[in-house]
C-alpha cells in the first residue's frame, strides 16, 4: 500500500501528539496528584439533614494532619461556611445540595467540583500554604448565588 510521505508525515505527527497527550495525563495524574472529583454515594436533598455526617454538618479531625468536612450547600449558603486548619492538613470534603444544583471552588487550589442534588461529592486536597482561602459557588443558583461563598483558614505551624 502506497501512502504519500506528506500523509505519512501527519501520521507520524498525530502519534506524536497523542503520546505527548497521554503522557501529560499520566503526570497530572500520578504525578501532580490531579484528579476527578467524585460521585460516591447516591442522596435525595430531603434525606441531606438526616444522614450520616450531614445531620452534624462541620469538621472533624481523623488523626494529627488528617480532616474531614462535610458540608450541606443551599441557596445561598455553605454550611459550615467557616473552617481552620492547621498547615500541611490533608483534607476530605463531602458535599451534598439540599434544593438545587451549587457548585464549590476553593481559590488558589485545584478544588473545584459540582454539587448535584441527589449525591454526596468528594474531593480531597492538601492545605500546605498557610493563608485565607475562600470558596465560592460557581453555579449560578438564583438571585443572591453571588453571595454563597466562605472561607478556609490555614493557620501556620
Ligand atoms: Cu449556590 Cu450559586
Amino acid at each position: 500500500m502506497h501512502i504519500d510521505k506528506l500523509e505519512l508525515t501527519f501520521m507520524r505527527l498525530s502519534a506524536m501528539m497523542m503520546a505527548v497527550f497521554a503522557t501529560a495525563v499520566l503526570i497530572a495524574v500520578f504525578g501532580l496528584g490531579i484528579q476527578l472529583p467524585g460521585a460516591v454515594e447516591q442522596l435525595a436533598p430531603a434525606d441531606v439533614d438526616t444522614a450520616p455526617g450531614f445531620s452534624r454538618p462541620g469538621l472533624r479531625e481523623l488523626y494529627p494532619g488528617r480532616y474531614e468536612v462535610h458540608m450541606t450547600a443551599q441557596t445561598w449558603q455553605f454550611n459550615p461556611s467557616q473552617l481552620e486548619i492547621p498547615a500541611g492538613s490533608e483534607v476530605t470534603f463531602y458535599l451534598s445540595s439540599k434544593d438545587i444544583i451549587h457548585g464549590f471552588k476553593v481559590v488558589d487550589t485545584n478544588i473545584n467540583i459540582m454539587i448535584i442534588p441527589g449525591q454526596v461529592s468528594e474531593v480531597t486536597a492538601t492545605f500546605d500554604e498557610p493563608g485565607t482561602y475562600q470558596f465560592v459557588c460557581h453555579e449560578y443558583c438564583g438571585a443572591a448565588h453571588h453571595t454563597m461563598a466562605g472561607t478556609i483558614t490555614v493557620t501556620g505551624e
